[in-house]
């Protein structure tokens, strides 16, 4: 059953959003240039959260997302690694959709 996230505007342009306590069930939100994903807040090097502060998913030329455990970078747009020790895996995209002014997950 759909699930309401959260607002479109509730998550920063090139910024990001977290939900959850860090646990496994935990996502977050990312957008640029308009654009929003959904992962789980999950590293698929060693299964740590990814932030180590609430809600920075960023590193800090915000053109990637980071993991705080041991710095792999992934693409914001399709979650692929694209430096660091899981090249080749990917973050987990939660299913979403767009509902006027909302965040909804699948
Ligand atoms: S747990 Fe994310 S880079 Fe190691």
């Amino acid at each position: 059953m759909a699930q309401r996230l959260c607002a479109i505007a509730d998550v920063p342009d090139n910024g990001s959003l977290g939900f959850g306590d860090g646990g496994t069930d935990s996502v977050f939100a990312v957008r640029k240039q308009g654009d929003i994903r959904v992962y789980r807040n999950r590293c698929p090097h060693a299964g740590a959260p990814l932030n180590w502060m609430p809600h920075r998913f960023l590193d800090r030329s915000r053109e990637h997302i980071i993991c705080s455990a041991h710095g792999a970078l992934f693409d914001i747009g399709s979650g692929a690694c694209v430096g660091g020790p899981c090249q080749g895996q990917s973050l987990t995209a939660i299913a979403f959709e767009i509902r006027g002014e909302d965040v909804w997950l699948l």
